[in-house]
């Protein structure tokens, strides 16, 4: 395993990896590195030659700073895991590298101003109006610079994304369509905990006693999917309620029934061809996000 820290260094290799023809696949990460990004590394390993998993905290998507402040950071651990899995090259560039200095204080006036799309080139409308887009101002404005800026660095053939960032991989999928960038967006499944929690980065900073009470967010996806045939979509939220505040340690952010392809949040189940509930939740001082693909 080869890893970077520069640019120029990365993109040498990745030339000549490209002139003896080799497929190139991606996996964007901020690091903390679990089973969940492994299993990105897994399935992009099973599909192209080559494999570069990126390590990159990216400030510009953080819209409170001391949750940016309080990201775990493994480096060292993260390096052991890919190379368990076989990753071929770590791209972990300093914040430097990939901003310039103009950007960063354009973001933290953003941040001010609450002028999140000014000078932004990517229109995502509705997409990110709802869910993450509404409850983390300026947040995929600033997942899309980075990831515009990855892919242009990687130039990639497949890009791998995970479904436990729902609202994400839309914005991705539509980031890539508009800026017309040749790669393929590949979507792979959540992996969770025995308990049924979601893995994030986000779960090293709960306790042992947290860990397990946040079980209740995906059994209260899971109950959705099995009574959604014979329920209405407000019967469902409001069931959903009632089970979160079962747990008073947790307290619910959203929870929304939403059309799977244009995320708007639907009424009535004949509305749509595919639809997904989503949750965002806090425990404690720690915000975690899940959803269930109905059908
Ligand atoms: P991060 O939270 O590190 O996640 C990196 C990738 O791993 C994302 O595509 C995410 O959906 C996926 N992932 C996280 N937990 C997962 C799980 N339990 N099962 C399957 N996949 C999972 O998402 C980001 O970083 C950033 O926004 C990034 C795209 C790297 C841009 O900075």
């Amino acid at each position: 395993m080869i890893i970077f820290n520069t640019i120029e260094e990365l993109q040498n290799h990745l030339n000549s990896i490209r002139n003896q023809k080799k497929s190139i696949g991606f996996v964007p990460t901020m690091g903390a590195l679990h089973k969940g990004h492994i299993s990105l590394v897994d399935k992009a390993k099973a599909d192209c030659d080559v494999v570069v998993c990126s390590i990159f905290v990216n400030p510009t998507q953080f819209n409170d700073l001391s949750d940016l402040d309080k990201y775990p950071r493994t480096l060292e651990a993260d390096y052991q895991l890919l190379e368990k899995a076989n990753c071929d090259i770590v791209f972990a560039p300093e914040v430097t590298e990939m901003y310039t200095e103009t950007e960063l204080e354009l973001k933290r006036q953003k941040i001010e101003d609450k002028s999140w799309t000014q000078g932004h080139p990517v229109d995502f409308g509705d997409l990110e109006k709802v869910m993450e887009g509404a409850h983390r101002p300026g947040h995929f404005n600033g997942v899309a610079q980075v990831v515009s800026k990855l892919f242009r660095i990687v130039e990639p053939n497949k890009a791998y994304f995970g479904q436990k960032d729902f609202q994400q991989l839309a914005i991705i999928r539509s980031m890539t369509k508009q800026l017309q960038m040749p790669i393929e967006i590949i979507a792979c499944d959540i992996m969770r905990e025995p308990n049924g929690l979601a893995m994030s980065s986000r779960n090293e900073r709960l306790t042992k006693q947290e860990r397990e009470l946040a079980g209740i967010i995906s059994k209260t996806l899971f109950t959705i999917k099995e009574q959604y045939k014979s329920k209405s979509v407000s019967e469902l939220k409001a069931l959903a309620e009632e089970q979160i505040r079962t747990v008073p340690a947790i307290s619910m952010e959203y929870i929304e029934i939403s059309d799977s392809n244009s995320l708007q949040p639907i009424s009535d189940f004949k509305q749509s061809k595919s639809a997904v509930v989503c949750i965002a939740v806090k425990l404690g001082a720690v915000r975690l996000i899940d959803n269930v693909v109905l059908f």
